[in-house]
């Protein structure tokens, strides 16, 4: 299995290119769904869940020309309607397919994803809005069974709680149901602004992008014809490496970055000491050898990302004072911390919040990866760490980051994929 070897120490000086978004590119691929017509996606991140998704599509019956950032797809010819377990329990995010599929086809069956290592993460959110749509769910066997057999109703849905999934399966099934249906509480991350401009863009009347009101006029089972579509920059990966400049204190430039998108990231490294210099697509962090502690709260976009909070834990590792920092939406997102006391951090825990307090020096140990952002958490550590610090697990990081120790080792750090 690989792991990384970080040699801890290592200033970082340069640029890199952000990526395109994992989590823009999984809706948009799911969407594709609803069109029978050939369409062509670019700036795909180069990532194994993006791969896992494309292999998803195939095994319903479309055809898929990818290679690397681009992903050429055809869905005119699908001719199987069920999302199987040996796909949908290696990616949370195939449950995207439930609304599109059916959506366009009156009938699917979608394995149940199950728990994962943050947390539950139910999906009754979304089973509850596509009853009120009309469908007929059941669950047997492990798998969602949907059934509209005259197509989807539109309807008045709102969300009890704000997830982002289940608003992106809305927003898709909406698209091809029979009249309008008006989405209350929705979620209003970039990821989703992106999702509805190319349903927009298709010629369907969608209303309220960006905010928690989303309103959609169904085709009535008409599929649409996409335009072809460039993913916007991955926030979270552009996140994760301006906490590589904090934590090495280094001035780095990462481009093709959306600066709007990571707002709140910018505001708490900037409160932490740091400063940027954000031209056009292009941010230069400005570090600082006097980490400031921080308070931080996870919450919906666009507030702060549920998505950094490890990354910042990582960084506030190295700050002069105690952090506090709360987890509100998912239960189980601390898994990072005991890890990150392997390396020489002091981080206690109660609950859903936990005390960071300074430390004058991490030291590389063996740790092991649990989940996709508590995995860079620990590269972040890797970086400032004292000696060797190896980083076991990795596939959770292959999922989601395009080409880590790539943009690493162009950034100077002594990074290496081993082997045992
Ligand atoms: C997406 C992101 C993930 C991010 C999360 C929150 C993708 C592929 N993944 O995940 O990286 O961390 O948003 O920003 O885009 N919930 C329910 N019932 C439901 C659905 C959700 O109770 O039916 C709860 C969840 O357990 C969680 C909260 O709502 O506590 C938010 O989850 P949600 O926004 O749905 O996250 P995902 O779409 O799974």
């Amino acid at each position: 299995m690989d792991y990384l070897q970080i040699q801890g120490g290592k200033k970082l000086h340069g640029s890199i290119t952000i990526s395109g978004a994992k989590n823009s590119a999984l809706p948009i691929i799911a969407a594709t769904i609803l069109s029978d017509k050939p369409v062509k996606l670019t700036n795909l991140p180069d990532v194994v869940d993006i791969r896992t998704l494309l292999k998803l599509l195939v095994m319903l019956g479309g055809e898929v020309e990818h290679n690397g950032t681009v992903a050429l797809i055809n869905n005119k010819n699908i001719n199987s309607t069920k999302a199987v377990y040996e796909i949908v329990s290696q990616m949370r995010a195939s449950i995207l397919v439930l609304g599109p599929l059916l959506a366009r086809f009156g009938e699917c069956e979608v394995s149940l994803p199950g728990g994962c290592a943050i947390g539950q993460r139910p999906i009754d959110l979304h089973l509850r809005a596509l009853e009120a749509m009309g469908a007929n769910i059941e669950i047997k066997g492990g798998y969602v069974r949907a059934e509209a057999p005259n197509g989807l109703k539109g309807a008045k849905i709102v969300f009890d709680k704000i997830t982002v999934g289940g608003t992106e399966n809305i927003v898709m099934a909406a698209t091809l149901a029979h009249g309008t249906t008006t989405i209350i509480n929705s979620a209003k991350e970039p990821e989703i602004v992106q999702l509805c401009e190319m349903i927009r863009d298709a010629g369907v009347e969608i209303d309220g992008i960006g905010t928690s009101t989303i309103t959609i006029k169904g085709t009535a089972q008409k599929p649409l014809k996409f335009q072809d579509t460039e993913i916007i920059p991955d926030r979270i990966e552009a996140g994760t490496y301006l906490c590589a400049g904090a934590i090495t204190n280094s001035s780095i430039t990462i481009k093709k970055v959306n600066a709007v998108h990571i707002q709140s990231s910018l505001d708490k490294l900037e409160s932490m000491g740091c400063s940027f210099d954000i031209k056009g697509d292009e941010i230069t962090i400005y570090p600082t050898n006097r980490l400031r502690p921080i308070n931080i709260v996870t919450t919906e976009y666009p507030g702060f990302p549920t998505d950094m909070q490890a990354q910042f834990m990582a960084v506030a590792t190295m700050a002069i004072g105690d952090s506090l920092i709360e987890e509100r939406l998912f239960e189980n997102r601390f898994m990072h911390v005991s890890e990150l006391n392997r390396l020489g951090s002091d981080i206690w825990l109660k609950g859903n919040v936990a005390a960071v307090r300074p430390v004058a020096q991490l030291y590389g140990a063996d740790v092991m990866a649990t989940d996709l952002r508590a995995s860079s958490a620990l590269v972040l550590a890797g970086l400032v760490a004292n000696g060797v610090t190896n980083i076991h697990r990795i596939y959770h990081l292959d999922r989601g980051y395009d080409n880590l120790e790539g943009k690493l080792l162009a950034l100077g750090a002594d990074i290496k994929r081993l082997s045992h």
